[in-house]
């Protein structure tokens, strides 16, 4: 997919590889609603983006992908100031196994529900114009799924590997959901064949 002229939805965007995604994106032409819990961290980053990229190419919202409520708002929020969405990154996640409630909640839940609402919004079923879902995935996902540990769990699962992908290409054939390793992230800019 030319990135040139897209809308991407990122989540986890403030920091890390969410961070790293959202410069890829802006980089190559694509304008990128930032979504994060962190507020401080967001909006730094907005100061420095801003500056190199322009004003107009970016917003930062507040948002925990715990919350149906917030992840709502964000893609209304993003429609109304870009038009459209393209792209959602679904990246957030946490790791730490002695909170693995919250991990779960996060990393896999928090990508099934941005993935619902991505398809909603970029299926052509339901009035879309197509999209890309990304999903940031760890390699324990891929190695470790005999293991019942929640990291696996969460990022094979959260990954679409098990299944979000079946279930979300059955229902809506018209949009992409992929699973991407870290080592894959360069697919951002030239997605394999599906
Ligand atoms: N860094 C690695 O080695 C590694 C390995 C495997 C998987 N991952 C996955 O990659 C993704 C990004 O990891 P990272 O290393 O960049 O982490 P990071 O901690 O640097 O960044 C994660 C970002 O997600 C945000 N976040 C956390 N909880 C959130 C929530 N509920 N709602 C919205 N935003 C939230 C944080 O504020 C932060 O900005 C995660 O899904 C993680 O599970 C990372």
């Amino acid at each position: 997919m030319a990135l040139n002229g897209k809308t991407a939805v990122v989540t986890g965007a403030a920091m890390g590889i969410g961070k790293a995604i959202t410069e890829i994106l802006l980089k190559n032409g694509a304008k990128v609603a930032l979504l994060d819990v962190n507020k401080a961290a967001g909006e730094s980053l907005m100061e420095v983006l801003r500056k190199q990229y322009g004003p107009d190419q970016m917003l930062f919202l507040l948002c925990n992908v715990e919350s149906d409520e917030q992840f709502k708002a964000a893609f209304q929020k993003t429609l109304e100031t870009f038009g459209g969405i393209d792209i959602l990154c679904n990246n957030a996640g946490i790791l730490n196994e002695t909170t693995w409630e919250n991990m779960v909640s996060i990393n896999l839940m928090g990508a099934i529900r941005g993935t619902y609402l991505g398809l909603e919004h970029m299926s052509k079923l339901s009035g879309g114009r197509g999209g890309v879902i990304l999903n940031t995935a760890s390699m324990a996902g891929k190695s470790s799924a005999k293991k019942a540990e929640p990291l696996p769990m969460s990022s094979d699962g959260a990954k679409g590997n098990v299944f979000l992908a079946p279930k979300a290409a059955a229902l809506f054939p018209v949009t992409t959901v992929k699973t991407f390793t870290l080592k894959q992230l360069e697919v951002l800019h030239q997605p394999p064949d599906q």
